[in-house]
């Protein structure tokens, strides 16, 4: 089986949505805040609009990061283009706008920053968000190094890996199970990433000894992270980048 490398090597801190709680999550401004800091790779989330266009949002629905409110995938582009998705944050990021997913590839390319696209599908979009985002990755880093994609979405992935047989996956799960090789070689994924607090040993020992990184969420202090390193974990996402600085 081939497994598409990253053209990149692994740092050992990706920003957890754009630039984790110092910034709005999944906006422009957490980029620009994150290549700031220092970080050299951040991990975003990316839905469908009603539209099938890719935007950054987390969840389903609009209330919890925006002005708006409904499900992301009932929304359609003109109504998200008037959106507010900073002041949530703090009045210091009012007028923050929804980021599409062509923004914020760009401006991660003009920051220098690594990516790790979350490919999260609402319910009943798994395939079509997959593919989407697989043939979007296609033509935003068309001239510059590919991201590592992601999903928790099996289906989102094998979609994603169809459209783009060249692209590196990784496999989320909150807890793997005890067949997550299997699962990662489904996809011909590079890595699996899953909850810190929820990683065994046994999964470390395996992993390693089968060629696969592990990647951590969400790690939000210095000690915790040389903890994981310690114990083979090789990057870990993190809100706080002002405490678990880049290795
Ligand atoms: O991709 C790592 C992490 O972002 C997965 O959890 O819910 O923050 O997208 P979530
Ligand atoms: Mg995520």
């Amino acid at each position: 089986m081939i497994r598409p490398r990253l053209g990149w090597s692994l740092p050992r801190v990706f920003a957890h949505r754009c630039g984790g709680v110092l910034a709005p999550e999944n906006s422009l401004a957490g980029l620009r805040i994150a290549a700031r800091m220092g970080v050299r790779a951040v991990e975003f989330d990316v839905m469908l609009s009603a539209d099938g266009s890719p935007w950054l949002l987390h969840d389903e629905t609009l209330e919890r990061t925006t002005d708006g409110s409904g499900r992301m995938c009932e929304a359609n582009d003109a109504t998200l283009r008037t959106l507010d998705a900073g002041a949530h944050q703090h009045p210091a990021f009012f007028g923050e706008p929804l980021a599409t997913f062509e923004s914020a590839a760009l401006l991660s390319q003009r920051l220098g920053l690594r990516v790790n696209v979350e490919i999260k599908p609402a319910t009943g979009f798994e395939a079509v968000t997959g593919a989407v985002v697989a043939r979007s990755v296609r033509e935003l880093w068309a001239a510059a190094d590919l991201p590592l994609v992601s999903s928790f979405s099996e289906e989102a992935l094998l979609a994603a890996r169809e459209v783009a047989p060249e692209l590196p996956l990784g496999v989320l799960h909150e807890l793997p199970p005890e067949d997550w090789l299997k699962s990662v070689n489904r996809v011909a994924a590079l890595s699996l990433h899953c909850n810190a607090d929820l990683i065994d040993d046994a999964v470390l020992a395996s992993a390693r000894a089968n060629g696969i990184p592990v990647l951590c969420y969400t790690v939000n202090d210095a000690a915790a992270a040389a903890a994981l390193f310690g114990r083979g974990v090789m990057a870990v996402f993190s809100d706080r980048i002002d405490r678990v600085g880049d290795c």
